[in-house]
């Protein structure tokens, strides 16, 4: 079926044409994993790369965020911005510590109720550091899911927003869900990109109702027509 499709897809395209080099994927340990989604939330990839590498060698483990001078943390934060970010990052890691020794919960739930972590930030955690199938939705993918479904509302609305995580929670593979993920992200990044899509390097080209219907161009939608 579709899904099917789409997940060998994406699996596929990942490994051969992921972005493998970013600093953050050269490992996988739930700790920095949660940092680098903390501060990919509102910067961008090329923004983020040297500051990841500077905090996590900094602070390696949550144990040493977490007891460290909150002054300190905001000093190795220049550059980032939003400091309230900082902040709570640092009380996550405070939440770590208290509730889990010190080390990220292999458990969605539990994920989400530490501080600042939305539903985002725990299914990037949750799917990335420990593979299980926890759905993502951020700007690059929810661009290409508009697109594959031809979604034609609004993607701003509570609605489309509900309609549009129930898809990722949908195609989400039982296996690989963390490369998946990524790879979704990384076609919104450099193939399915908001102006001028380049539909003939997509791996899921004939998967994808706005391509087949030439709407690509005009999706995902901003206001409703
Ligand atoms: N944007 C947010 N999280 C990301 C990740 N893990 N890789 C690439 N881009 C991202």
């Amino acid at each position: 079926g579709w899904v099917d499709r789409a997940r060998r897809a994406m699996l596929l395209w990942f490994d051969r044409e992921g972005r493998a080099g970013l600093p953050w994927r050269l490992d996988r340990d739930p700790y920095k994993v949660l940092v680098a989604e903390v501060m990919l939330v509102q910067t961008t990839v090329t923004a983020v790369g040297p500051f990841f590498s500077r905090f996590v060698a900094r602070f390696p483990t949550a144990e040493a965020l977490a007891s460290a001078d909150e002054a300190d943390v905001l000093k190795a934060w220049e550059g980032l911005g939003y400091y309230r970010r900082a902040r709570l990052l640092q009380a996550a890691a405070r939440a770590l510590v208290e509730r889990h020794g010190g080390r990220v919960p292999e458990d969605p739930g539990a994920i989400r109720a530490l501080p600042g972590v939305g539903r985002y930030i725990a299914g990037a955690v949750s799917s990335i550091a420990f593979d299980l199938p926890e759905p993502i939705l951020e700007a690059n993918t929810q661009r290409v899911l508009a697109r594959w479904l031809s979604w034609p509302e609004d993607v701003r609305s509570t609605r489309s927003q509900a309609r549009l995580w129930e898809a990722a929670a949908r195609l989400v593979p039982p296996e690989g869900a963390g490369r998946f993920n990524q790879a979704m992200m990384d076609l919104g990044a450099t193939i399915c990109t908001p102006r001028a899509p380049r539909c003939l390097a997509c791996p899921a080209a004939d998967l994808c109702l706005a391509r087949r219907e030439g709407l690509q161009d005009d999706l995902p939608r901003r206001s409703t027509p």
